[in-house]
């Protein structure tokens, strides 16, 4: 198991060491984990194919490090506490023996399915514990699972499963969320009928409402578990081999697959988690993100389970059947560690305090913040109600595409200065360029952050197109990975992200590319065009607003909103419905025909006396009428 380092003196004179040879360094971590076989070279790389791989001919598989090895020193300790979307019904509390057996059996389901090493599995579920054996179930294997999250549309389901060719998919009767049961097999039902790949569905029973099974494909898990042969024996593994695939937007139409590699995810998740957050021996460990998401991944299933940690999954959402339930959580389980979003805070934080006065929260003693940037007065609230002033915030800043934490406090060790993600992890090496590349030396400047050097948990490639990996990450700046992320370095060296540089705005903590959503958009009948920009919202972070030009119609101008709003469910998922739609005369367009969102930005912002130049545009006129309708 990985040992955190201790203290901030350690963490200088570590870092410093971990730059000067990081191949010894991460060897150094690497040796904390079970391998079946060495590795025989610790690093090999270079960002212009891009090309990475660490722990070069090392063998493994990921669930011996999470459950075997566990197994054997502590196999009645508790891995997770499922607490149920309804406070009435009774959770669950499952050990790292019950977790191993559970994984095992479930493992043995998929082989009896014909699934192999190398296969992609699909995985739709709530999140109830199945979700968490299906996903170390496809790792024990050697299957690459992809996760999907289980807000997406049946249409963007698809377009997930067939980029992948996955051959199973894993799924749940319905849901249950707040007061509300949802269908989930049907949804899948949908998608599949585009899904030619899909040769298996296991259904988990979650809501025992009826629903459809195709003979020949659909399998209860309930079921196919009491047929199966475990796989007490994992499957050896090539630390370089794909562990999943995860779906992320970018600045084009379509998601692209972040994969990520075995050896390395493992050794950086571990090692994140454990220096990060300085989860200590009997600590209770809870992050309220969803595995559909990278922080699931990484600080739900991966990272937390590596450490031997005892954490809480729960099912539901935090309004229900109060904005009072994650205190309430919080005291039941005394938790110590509590990791969560700004959106959530500051959603939270907007039923007002007495909501949080009735619960004690003593038992908290690090609190950790991950998704966008925390503003300073969501910041000071969490410091001050949640955590009592007692307890650090860790700010931590990454992205699907690194796999982990790279730039945050060490809990406890780094001192906080509010809204900053403050110094980078060991190993870690970022650097801000100018427009031009130029990289910016020293103290007090600002640029878009890139790394100049390979951490374990890099992506390795984007699922079936590894010339838009290249592209996306590597091309921008020569030589550097390019976050996409616009940051401050302070006087002190410390790091304060601003927001997305790109084409890429950040909802609620999610990510969604301007062109993904114009897309969804433009499929309405009558719209002819759309451009899509982030403006601040004081819950989400930002929200998204909408200008559309539709055809001469006779429906309502909120007969057209509606079934735009209808389209982008329908394409993606209602997590990105626009917050605003304004019905638009035509857009703001150069000769050459590209769209000025510098000037749409300005007038969702409402800053409509700021919008700078605007004469080498096409039609400056249409600012005037697009300025009179700002919602
Ligand atoms: C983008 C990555 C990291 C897991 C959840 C989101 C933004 C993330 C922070 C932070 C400021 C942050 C960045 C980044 N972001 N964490 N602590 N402070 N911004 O993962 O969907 O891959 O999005 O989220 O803009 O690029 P993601």
């Amino acid at each position: 198991m990985i040992k955190p380092i201790q203290s901030f003196e350690e963490y200088t004179a570590t870092y410093a060491s971990s730059i000067s040879d990081p191949e010894a360094y991460w060897a150094s971590q690497a040796d904390q984990f079970v391998w079946k076989k060495k590795w025989t070279k610790t690093l090999e790389w270079n960002f212009t194919e891009p090309s990475v791989k660490w722990f070069l001919n090392g063998k493994l598989n990921i669930t011996e490090n999470i459950l075997d090895r566990h197994l054997k020193v502590s196999p009645d300790k508790v891995a997770l506490y499922w607490e149920a979307n309804n406070p009435d019904e009774q959770g669950k509390a499952i050990s790292y023996k019950e977790l191993y057996e559970q994984v095992c059996l479930f493992a043995g389901v998929l082989r009896s399915k014909g699934i192999k090493k190398g296969d992609r599995v699909c995985i739709y579920m709530p999140m109830i514990p199945e979700l968490t054996i299906a996903v170390l179930a496809c790792a024990r294997i050697g299957a690459i699972h992809s996760v999907i999250f289980a807000g997406f549309s049946a249409s963007a389901v698809a377009d997930r499963v067939n980029d992948a060719q996955a051959v199973a998919v894993i799924t749940s009767d319905g849901s249950y969320r707040g007061t509300k049961s949802i269908g989930v097999k049907s949804l899948i039902d949908e998608a599949l009928q585009t899904c030619a790949s899909v040769k298996t569905v296991v259904v988990a029973k979650r809501t025992g409402d009826a629903v459809e099974m195709l003979s020949g494909r659909d399998y209860w898990w309930e079921e196919e578990i009491k047929k199966a042969t475990p796989v007490y024996e994992a499957e050896e593994m090539d630390a370089e081999d794909p562990l999943f695939i995860l779906y992320t937007s970018g600045s084009t139409g379509k998601p692209k697959g972040v994969v990520h590699s075995i050896g390395g995810y493992m050794v950086y998740t571990a090692f994140s988690f454990a220096n990060v957050f300085q989860y200590k021996e009997g600590d209770i460990y809870f992050c309220t993100a969803d595995i559909g998401w990278i922080t699931g991944h990484s600080y739900l299933v991966y990272g937390p389970l590596l450490q031997g940690a005892t954490q809480i999954m729960f099912e539901g959402v935090p309004t229900f059947p109060d904005a009072g339930r994650f205190w309430n959580i919080i005291d039941k389980y005394k938790v110590t560690h509590f990791y969560t979003a700004p959106t959530a805070i500051r959603s939270l934080m907007s039923f007002g305090n007495e909501v949080v006065e009735k619960y004690s929260l003593k038992s908290l003693k690090v609190l950790g913040s991950v998704g966008e940037p925390i503003n300073e007065e969501a910041w000071h609230w969490y410091n001050e109600f949640i955590g009592k002033k007692n307890c650090p915030i860790v700010d931590t800043w990454w992205q699907t595409e690194t796999g982990g934490i790279l730039i945050s406090p060490l809990a406890g060790i780094t001192p906080l200065i509010p809204s900053y993600a403050t110094l980078p992890l060991p190993g870690v090496q970022p650097v801000l360029v100018d427009a031009n590349g130029m990289v910016l030396e020293g103290n007090n400047v600002e640029g878009n952050l890139c790394m100049k050097f390979p951490w374990p948990s890099i992506i390795r490639t984007t699922y079936g197109d590894h010339e838009r990996c290249k592209q996306t990450y590597f091309s921008t700046y020569p030589n550097l990975y390019f976050t996409g992320d616009g940051c401050k370095r302070d006087e002190n060296g410390y790091y304060r992200i601003i927001g997305r540089v790109d084409d890429v705005i950040n909802v609620s903590g999610h990510r969604f590319g301007t062109a993904e959503i114009e897309n969804a958009i433009n499929e309405q009948a009558d719209v002819i065009e759309s451009a899509i920009v982030g403006y601040p919202h004081e819950i989400k972070g930002q929200g998204i607003y909408a200008y559309v030009i539709c055809d001469k119609t006779d429906k309502s101008e909120d007969q057209l909103r509606k079934e735009i709003l209808e389209s982008v469910v329908k394409m993606i998922g209602p997590i990105a419905k626009p917050d605003k739609i304004q019905i638009v005369p035509g857009l703001p367009k150069t000769r050459s025909g590209k769209i000025m969102r510098r000037i749409l930005r300005k007038i969702a912002e409402g800053e409509l006396n700021s919008l700078g130049d605007t004469s080498t545009l096409l039609d400056p006129g249409v600012v005037e009428e697009i300025k009179k309708g700002a919602l």
